[in-house]
Order: structure tokens, then sequence, then C-alpha cells
């Protein structure tokens, strides 16, 4: 049976004036996932937020909070944003050269473990944690901004991927962010994923479409 695919609003495009309300909006509107992009300014060009952050919106909601970390050095922050409230921490394979370090931190901390790939990246990284991730986030962007158009090449990767979560025989997440609309949202479905991270396509219109414009990505 084909599971239900998850929704994964970025709160990076939400009004940052009133994030907690935008956080339990989302909530309300049907968000699978609260997805937080964390930038440094130097894995990426732009700043984002901190642990204290992620620390004032989680009492916004009690859905899974997914923290996407775009930053490097990573590991010394691990363990702020596990205490902060994090569900989900994913790294970027190419912000360390110990990523798989890193995977052991989060997951000694009972927190789920998340990779993720550049559009430059290939997917061999990936085989030697495959036995560790919970999820895989393929970014369809280069990460550092929302509203930028999805990269069609990476359709054929998150069909390998797909594939090699499948021989694991594990419950691995496939997430693909960035340029996520209601046409791209169905090709990254029929290649393979099934969270999808939508930060431009969610909030547009303001809180009263949030709820449609959640169900739309879906597919429903
Ligand atoms: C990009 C971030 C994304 C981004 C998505 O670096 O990781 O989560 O906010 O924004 P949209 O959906 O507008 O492309
Ligand atoms: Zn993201």
């Amino acid at each position: 049976m084909q599971k239900k695919t998850k929704i994964a609003p970025s709160i990076l495009s939400a009004d940052f004036a009133r994030l907690g309300e935008e956080v339990a909006a989302i909530d309300g509107a049907g968000a699978d996932y609260i997805h937080v992009d964390v930038m440094d300014g130097h894995f990426v060009p732009n700043i984002t937020v901190g642990p204290a952050v992620v620390k004032a919106i989680r009492p916004f909601s009690h859905k899974i909070f997914d923290v996407h970390l775009m930053i490097s050095p990573v590991d010394a922050y691990i363990e702020d944003f596990a205490q902060a409230g994090a569900d989900i921490i994913t790294i970027h394979a190419e912000a360390t050269p110990h990523f798989h370090r890193t995977l052991q931190l989060i997951t000694s901390l009972g927190k789920k473990a998340g990779i993720s790939l550049n559009p430059g990246t290939p997917v061999d990284i990936l085989e030697n944690v495959m036995d560790m991730v919970d999820l895989i986030l393929v970014m369809s962007v280069n990460p550092g901004f929302g509203g930028q158009a999805f990269l069609p090449s990476q359709l054929g990767k998150i069909h390998r991927i797909r594939d090699m979560i499948a021989a694991t025989g594990r419950d691995i997440d496939l997430q693909v962010d960035g340029g996520i609309t209601q046409e791209t949202a169905k090709l990254a479905v029929a290649a393979g994923a099934d969270v999808l991270v939508a930060g431009t396509a969610t909030f547009m219109g303001g809180a009263a479409h949030y709820g449609e414009n959640i169900r739309k990505l879906r597919g429903i």
C-alpha cells in the first residue's frame, strides 16, 4: 500500500515576527513535520535561526520538529538542538568529513538522524550509513534560500535512493527539499519521495490558505 505523502512546511517562508503563531497555524492546517532551516552564513550564503528559536517555537506544536542543519562544523551544536526540542536532526554529508560520527552522536541523544545531499553530491556517499539513518534529504535546489526553481536533474537521484532504501528493508524517510510546487511535488513523489518540504508553496496567500496549500501538495 502506498504511504500517504507527508508535508513538512519550511518555516523559512513564515512571518518571522509571528513565528509561534505561524507554527501553530501550519500544525492546524495539517503539516506532518515542522521543518526548520538552520543556516550559518558559512556552509550556505544565508543566516537564519539557532537553538534558542527552536526552543521558543517548540511549545506551539506537538508535531515532529524536523531540523535541517546547513552549518559547518556541525558537531558542537547537535546537543543544543536536541535539547531545544528537535525530533529529527538532519546534517549535510558535505558539512563534515566525519558524518558517520555525527550521525552516531545524533542517535546517541535519542533523536532521529537525517543526512542531506546537495544537488552535486553523488548517492554513493550514503552506502555506508544506510543502516543508521532515519531520513535521507535530497536537495532539489542549492541550499541557502527559499523560492528557487526545482532541479529536475535530482529526480534520478531520488529514484536510486528509493531503491537503496527498499534494499535495506528499513523505514527511512525520503525527503525532497527545494522548489516544491503542486507540479514538482508530483514528480518527486513519482520518483519515490515520501516527505516533501515546502516553504513558498505552503505559506503563499496567508494563513487562510495553509490548509488548502498543504492538501494540494499532498495531491488530494
Ligand atoms: C533551502 C531550504 C529549504 C527552503 C525551501 O536551503 O533548505 O527548506 O526553505 O523553500 P522553497 O519551498 O520556497 O523552495
Ligand atoms: Zn530545508
